[in-house]
């Protein structure tokens, strides 16, 4: 009999990127595809000690794991600002690994990467196995990126310091929204050889090696930047938002799979029965993502404002998110202990989709705007990097989702915004949150766009493999 295509993923090791693709291997798994997913052994590590993703793997016979060293020693943070130390240790250290496991063992018809990973576009290339682009982060910013050589030719790159209000032109598409403070924040460095600028300038030279570019969107959310992108990149599939597109599936197929968690931190699950006793859209979840760093003072700013707003709240303090000595004094919480509950690491998503919240703190990363839209939950986005400083731009400007609180970190601005997002301004916000909710919603069914772009993907997987 012959047998399915046997496809590699292999993501960024990071806890975002690893969440959007491990749920497209079980998408691509539901659909009868074999697949192998690429982790590196500091990663595999911590989702044993942390997530219960070999049970949840272990139900699907087509699905395994493999293994490779991301050559940063033990003791590496991979967080904050460090990640182009990864980027460029796997840059260095694996391609004769990867061509190795690409030789090796049941044979690959076809490999799905991360972008940034340029190495395996090289090497598949060179030994014949189609390949495709997954990326991770938010069009919009993959945009950018695709656009940065525009920008240095029109000379609006570098700049430093001065008015980060002036608009930016180079962007096509985004001439009307765009200004120089919701560029990537290492655009901000007044360097053309900052080591971010000049690695993200590559970013499209893997198009014409690739299949296609998989994203986590939905048509209806980034249809204009999804247009000017089919202009150098035709073959693009939209299918997401990736969590909710497994849930939909999982749900249609009335499977009996346990619940699953791919956390890289152990997740608290006490506070969604915390949120049980809470009264509906009363709660702000405050979660600045995996990767976000704040120092003492930030704390205290964010501490002060939500306080001062009188409302209930959920806090995530990841362990490694703050610097040196920054807790919140007992005292302090003491005062709140009634309306506020902290936890080092949460369930998300479940946080995210209950009933007693009503709005969310975010960093903006990709993945917590998608599950925040999906929910309907409006956002007060406060970016950090990367591609967080145009999502925040989004949310207020073109989508009307929420409030963007780039750049400011003080305890009256954080109080008033939250105090609109939760009271003031909740009736206005809720037209377009629940709205964008149901397209992301009709995306996922059968016939709308993420449906019909995941059936073209293994279609096309198919066909390519033939
Ligand atoms: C950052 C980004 O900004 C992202 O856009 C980029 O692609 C990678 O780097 P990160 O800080 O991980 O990523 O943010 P995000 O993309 O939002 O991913 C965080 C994930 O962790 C989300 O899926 C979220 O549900 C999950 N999470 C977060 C939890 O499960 N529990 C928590 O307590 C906090």
């Amino acid at each position: 009999m012959e047998q399915p295509p046997h496809v590699l993923i292999f993501p960024l090791p990071m806890q975002g990127p690893l969440n959007a693709t491990l749920k497209l291997a079980e998408l691509l798994c539901l659909s009868g595809l074999h697949i192998t997913f690429l982790l590196t052994d500091h990663i595999h590590a911590r989702l044993l000690r942390h997530s219960n993703i070999l049970t949840r793997i272990q139900s699907y016979p087509s699905f395994r794991i493999r293994t490779i060293p991301d050559g940063l020693p033990e003791n590496h943070p991979r967080g904050g600002d460090s990640y182009l130390e990864l980027f460029e240790s796997l840059r260095t250290k694996t391609p004769p690994l990867f061509k190795q496991l690409l030789q090796s063992g049941t044979p690959i018809s076809c490999v799905i990467a991360d972008g940034v990973l340029g190495f395996t576009f090289d090497v598949a290339n060179e030994i014949g196995i189609p390949i495709f682009d997954v990326r991770t982060l938010s069009p919009a910013c993959l945009w950018i990126f695709f656009s940065l050589p525009n920008l240095i030719h029109s000379r609006e790159l570098p700049f430093e310091g001065g008015d980060l209000d002036v608009m930016v032109k180079g962007v096509s598409g985004m001439e009307r929204y765009l200004r120089r403070r919701d560029l990537p924040s290492f655009c901000r460095s007044g360097d053309l050889d900052n080591p971010s600028i000049r690695f993200y300038q590559t970013e499209t030279i893997h198009n014409p090696r690739a299949c296609g570019l998989i994203l986590n969107t939905f048509e209806e959310l980034d249809a204009p930047i999804l247009s000017e992108m089919r202009s150098i990149c035709p073959n693009i599939y939209t299918i997401g938002p990736l969590h909710a597109h497994l849930k939909a599936k999982l749900a249609a197929a009335s499977s009996p799979l346990p619940a699953f968690s791919n956390s890289l931190w152990e997740e608290d699950r006490s506070c969604l029965t915390w949120l049980d006793s809470q009264p509906l859209k009363s709660v702000l979840y405050v979660s600045f993502g995996s990767l976000a760093i704040v120092n003492k003072d930030q704390l205290m700013e964010f501490w002060h404002g939500l306080v001062n707003s009188g409302q209930r709240f959920l806090w995530v303090m990841r362990p490694d998110s703050a610097v040196g000595e920054s807790r919140i004094p007992v005292e302090l919480s003491q005062g709140t202990k009634e309306r506020g509950y902290i936890v080092g690491w949460a369930p998300q998503e479940e946080v995210l989709a209950h009933p007693a919240v009503g709005g969310f703190l975010t960093h903006s990363g990709w993945n917590s705007m998608l599950e925040s839209i999906h929910e309907g939950v409006p956002m007060i986005c406060w970016p950090y990097f990367v591609d967080q400083q145009i999502n925040s731009r989004l949310v207020e400007e073109e989508w009307k989702l929420g409030f963007d609180m780039k750049d400011i970190c003080d305890r009256s601005v954080i109080e008033e915004r939250i105090r609109n997002v939760m009271e003031k301004r909740k009736d206005e916000l809720s037209k377009s949150v629940d709205h964008m909710a149901n397209l992301a919603k009709r995306s996922l069914s059968e016939g709308g766009s993420s449906y019909s772009h995941l059936e073209r993907l293994i279609q096309d997987i198919k066909t390519r493999v033939d």
